[in-house]
C-alpha cells in the first residue's frame, strides 16, 4: 500500500465515525434544537484548538447482537482544547450514536481523558447527553459509573470539574454532575433525575413530564443541582467560558489577573443603593456592584435559595468569591438551601485560593417547623464548618443586621475571618431589638399601666444599647467601624495585606462535615 492510499485510508476511517450515528440521528438531534457532540466542542473552545483521541475506539459487547454493530467512536468524544488560551480536556457524549449510552469502553475513553486531566491539571468538561448505561452491557456497563464517580471524588478540590447537561442525564448517570463543580443547564434541553416519568408512574402512581420532575428550570431554582442556567446552548457555552475567566486551572494556582478597574459608580453608588431608611430593604448584587471591578458580578445558583447571593467578581484585577445575605429575599435569613448553596461555595473558593468576602446583613436562622424537621441544624452547619476550615483570606463586611447565629456563621472573627468591618449602621446583638425586649421585659412590660408604651420604650432602650456596631469593636470582635463609602478601600487593602497568608489546621485524615 503507497503511503497515498494509506492516508486515503486514514480519511476515509475518520469520515465513517465523525458521521457519528448518521443523517437521521443527527437530523433528530438537531430537530430538537441541540447540536452534535462535536459541534458542542468546537463552539465551546477556542477556535482550531479542539485536537480529538481514541475515534477508532470500539464498543466491547457482544449480547443482543451488540457484536454486529459499529457504534462510532462508542458514542462519545474526547480530546483536549483550550478556553481562554488555557488547556483543558474535555468529553462530549454522542446522543446520534446508540442514545450516548454508557458502555464498557465509552467509559474508559471518559476516564482515560479524566486521567489526563489529573495528570496534566487542567479543568475537566463533561458533555452529558445520554439514555445513561447502555442496558445490552449489564453490569459491564454499570462499572463504567463507578470508575468516573471515583474519579470525580479524587479530582475533587485538585482540578475544576464542570458538568454540562445537554440531554437526558438519567438514572445513576446524575451522580457524576453531582459530584462535580459546577452544572451547567439548558432551557427546555437538559433533563435530569435518577427515576423517570414512567418509573415515577408505576411506583407511585404519579403522573409528570420529564420537563417538571427534571428540567432545567427545576434543577437551578427548586432542587439546587444547577449552577448555571441558559437559554440556548450558545449562551451556556458563553457562561462556561466567562467562568473560566475567574476560576483557576488548579488547586495550585490562582485565577489569572486582569487590568483593574473601578466600579461604574454613576449606576451603582454605594450611598445610593443602599437605602437610608434601616427597615427598607434593598438589593445587595447592588452593594457588591458598588465595590468590584467595573461592577461586574458573575452570580453562581442565581435561581436557586436567593436569601444568600454567592460569586465572582474582581477587586483590583484578582478574583474573589462574594458570600452576602440578600434583604429581599426572606429577608436574608439563613435556612437549610441557603446554607448548602454558601458552604458549598466556600468550599470551592478555599479549595481553589479564592479570597472570600462577606456582607451580612440578616436576622438569623429561619425558625420554624419545617425548617426544624428538614435539618435546618445540620444544614445550618456546614457554613460554620466551611468558613471556619477554610483557610483562604476571608474579609467579612456587617452591613446592617447581625443578629445571634447569623452573627457568628457569617465568617466572624470567631471563625477566624482575617478581618471584619462594620459600617455604622450595624447592628449586632443576641436577636433583633422586638423579640430581646419581648423577653428580657416580660414582667415589666406585663405590669405595666401602660403595656404597649413599655414596651416601646424597653424596645428603644435595647436598640441604644445594642443595635450598633460600637459594642463588638469595644471588645475586638470587629476590627474597624467604616464609612460605606469607604468599603472598596478596606477590602482591597486588607486583600493586599493577606495575600502572603499561610494559615494550618491540625495534621488529620480528614474532617467530619455535617453532609
Ligand atoms: C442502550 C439506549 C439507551 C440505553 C437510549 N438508547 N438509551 N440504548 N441503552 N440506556 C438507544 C435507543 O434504543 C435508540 O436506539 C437510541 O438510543 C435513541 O433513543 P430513543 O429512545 O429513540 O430517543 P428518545 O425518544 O429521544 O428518548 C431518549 C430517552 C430514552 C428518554 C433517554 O431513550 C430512554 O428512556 N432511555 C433509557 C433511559 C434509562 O432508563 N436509562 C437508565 C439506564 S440504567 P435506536 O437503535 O432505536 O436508534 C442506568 C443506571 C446507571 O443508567 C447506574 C449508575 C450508578
Amino acid at each position: 500500500m503507497s503511503v497515498n492510499s494509506k492516508t486515503q485510508e486514514l480519511k476515509q476511517r475518520m469520515q465513517l465515525v465523525l458521521q457519528g450515528g448518521g443523517t437521521k440521528a443527527v437530523e433528530k438531534q438537531k430537530a430538537i434544537g441541540k447540536l452534535t457532540a462535536r459541534e458542542r466542542i468546537l463552539e465551546l473552545l477556542d477556535e482550531g484548538s479542539f485536537h480529538e483521541y481514541d475515534l477508532f475506539v470500539q464498543h466491547s459487547g457482544k449480547d443482543f447482537d451488540m457484536d454486529k454493530k459499529i457504534l462510532p467512536g462508542d458514542g462519545v468524544v474526547t480530546g483536549t482544547g483550550t478556553i481562554n488560551g488555557y488547556p483543558v480536556c474535555i468529553y462530549a457524549q454522542d446522543f446520534t450514536v446508540a442514545g450516548g449510552s454508557l458502555g464498557f469502553m465509552h467509559a474508559k475513553k471518559i476516564c482515560k481523558i479524566m486521567d489526563h486531566a489529573m495528570k496534566l491539571k487542567t479543568p475537566i468538561i463533561g458533555i452529558n447527553d445520554s439514555g445513561g448505561a447502555r442496558i445490552q452491557e449489564g453490569v459491564n456497563a454499570l462499572s463504567g459509573y463507578g470508575d468516573i464517580f471515583y474519579r470525580n471524588t479524587i479530582a475533587s478540590g485538585v482540578i475544576p470539574q464542570i458538568s454540562v447537561i445537554l440531554g437526558p442525564c438519567a438514572g445513576g448517570a446524575v451522580y457524576s454532575p453531582a459530584l462535580t463543580d459546577f452544572v451547567f443547564v439548558v432551557d427546555k434541553i437538559s433533563k435530569m433525575f435518577i427515576t423517570g416519568p414512567d418509573v415515577i408512574k408505576t411506583v407511585l402512581g404519579e403522573e409528570i413530564t420529564q420537563e417538571d420532575l427534571g428540567g432545567a428550570r427545576v434543577h437551578a431554582e427548586i432542587s439546587g443541582n444547577a449552577h448555571f442556567f441558559a437559554e440556548s446552548e450558545q449562551e451556556c457555552f458563553e457562561q462556561i467560558k466567562n467562568l473560566f475567566t475567574y476560576i483557576p486551572w488548579n488547586n495550585t494556582k490562582k485565577a489569572e489577573s486582569f487590568p483593574a478597574k473601578k466600579p461604574k459608580s454613576k449606576e451603582y453608588k454605594i450611598t445610593s443603593v443602599f437605602p437610608s431608611d434601616p427597615a427598607k430593604p434593598y438589593d445587595v448584587r447592588h452593594i457588591i456592584k458598588s465595590i468590584v471591578d467595573n461592577s461586574e458580578f458573575l452570580e453562581v445558583q442565581e435561581l436557586f435559595a436567593p436569601n444568600i447571593v454567592v460569586g465572582f467578581a474582581r477587586i483590583n484585577g484578582d478574583t474573589v468569591g462574594f458570600v452576602a445575605n440578600q434583604p429581599i429575599a426572606l429577608a436574608g435569613v439563613l435556612d437549610c438551601n441557603s446554607s448548602d448553596k454558601a458552604a458549598r461555595f466556600i468550599r470551592f473558593c478555599d479549595a481553589f485560593n479564592v479570597p472570600l468576602i462577606t456582607l451580612e446583613d440578616m436576622p438569623g436562622y429561619l425558625p420554624g417547623i419545617d425548617q426544624e424537621h428538614a435539618g435546618v441544624i445540620r444544614h445550618g452547619a456546614k457554613i460554620l464548618y466551611a468558613y471556619s476550615e477554610a483557610t483562604v483570606p476571608k474579609i467579612t463586611v456587617i452591613l446592617r443586621k447581625a443578629y445571634g447565629g447569623g452573627y457568628i456563621a457569617m465568617c466572624s472573627s470567631h471563625l477566624k475571618a482575617d478581618f471584619v468591618f462594620a459600617w455604622p449602621t450595624a447592628e449586632i446583638a443576641v436577636m433583633g431589638p422586638e423579640g430581646a425586649a419581648n423577653i428580657i421585659f416580660r414582667n415589666e412590660i406585663m405590669n405595666s399601666d401602660n403595656p404597649e408604651k413599655t414596651r416601646k420604650e424597653k424596645i428603644a432602650e435595647y436598640k441604644d444599647k445594642f443595635a450598633n456596631p460600637y459594642v463588638a469593636a469595644s471588645y475586638g470582635y470587629v476590627d474597624a467601624v467604616i464609612q460605606p463609602s469607604e468599603t472598596r478601600d478596606y477590602i482591597s487593602h486588607a486583600l493586599e495585606v493577606c495575600k502572603n497568608k499561610v494559615q494550618e489546621h491540625p495534621k488529620k485524615k480528614h474532617g467530619l462535615p455535617p453532609f
